[in-house]
């Protein structure tokens, strides 16, 4: 695995690659990135990963600061999984020149984490938009999970006719049910046992649909700040409220001082 520190070096190394696939990264690797490297690799054989925790995309210094940071751990891992490229910048190499295409945010960015994390989807599509343009990869693999930012990026792909496309990956689980997160490191054996009760909880009465019933409930389990539950056709990306309808449920709440998400 060649690791790279300097956009112009990395970009000296990767201008022929012809099928190059790029897995962006804050770092603190789990089941979930081990599942769009593996798929990438399997699928378009040359893999790219960046790591780097973009400080544009948090709405307070504080959660900047403690996000987790694993980086020998990350680094051993991408070598055993035979990933080509690691892009592993710094603030100025990502954010010293201006990116030819202009962030596109759909309406969707005022939904759901976009009402309580203010500038948070603007933050993610200026960092995307910058490795789109270094890296020019033909595809980016994204995960389910953070359902909210997928679609963000394909819409701002689409809309400035980016040559990228965009490759979704399903949520990848515990046996406990809770979603690999990165957050998840930040939490006890405590935590983890409210957040796995509540998610499958919620997961198990799906069907109810009734927001009040949901916050009181998660009440009971020790959960006190929670920023929505909210049902969302997945298709339309509209409010959902009918049963028959294909809807997700999309949550966030904190577990102690840790932010969670989750959609299903
Ligand atoms: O999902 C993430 O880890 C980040 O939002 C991303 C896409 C790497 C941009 O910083």
């Amino acid at each position: 695995m060649k690791i790279f520190r300097q956009k112009i070096l990395l970009q000296k190394q990767i201008i022929n690659e012809k099928s190059l696939s790029f897995v962006p990264t804050m770092g603190g690797l789990h089941k979930g990135h081990i599942n769009l490297i593996k798929t990438a690799k399997s699928r378009f054989k040359r893999v790219i990963v960046s790591i780097y925790v973009n400080p544009k995309q948090f709405d307070s210094k504080k959660d900047f600061q403690k996000y987790p940071r694993k980086i020998t751990k990350d680094i051993n891992l991408l070598k055993k999984l035979k990933v080509n490229y690691l892009y592993l910048p710094n603030y100025s190499d990502i954010y010293s020149f201006r990116p030819k295409n202009k962030i596109y945010l759909h309406k969707l960015s005022k939904k759901l984490c976009g009402k309580t994390r203010k500038n948070h989807f603007k933050g993610v599509l200026n960092i995307v938009n910058r490795f789109l343009e270094i890296i020019n990869p033909k595809y980016i693999l994204l995960g389910k999970k953070d359902f909210q930012q997928l679609i963000l990026i394909q819409k701002h792909i689409e809309k400035n006719k980016i040559n990228t496309k965009v490759i979704s990956c399903n949520t990848v689980r515990e046996k406990n049910g809770i979603a690999c997160s990165s957050r998840n490191f930040n939490l006890n054996e405590k935590e983890i046992e409210i957040l796995s009760k509540a998610i499958n909880y919620i997961k198990r009465n799906k069907k109810i649909m009734n927001k009040k019933y949901f916050l009181n409930k998660l009440k009971t389990f020790g959960i006190k700040r929670i920023d929505y539950i909210d049902f969302l056709n997945t298709k339309t990306l509209k409010r959902a409220n009918n049963k028959k309808n294909n809807f997700n449920i999309f949550i966030a709440f904190y577990i102690g001082k840790t932010r969670l998400i989750d959609n299903f």
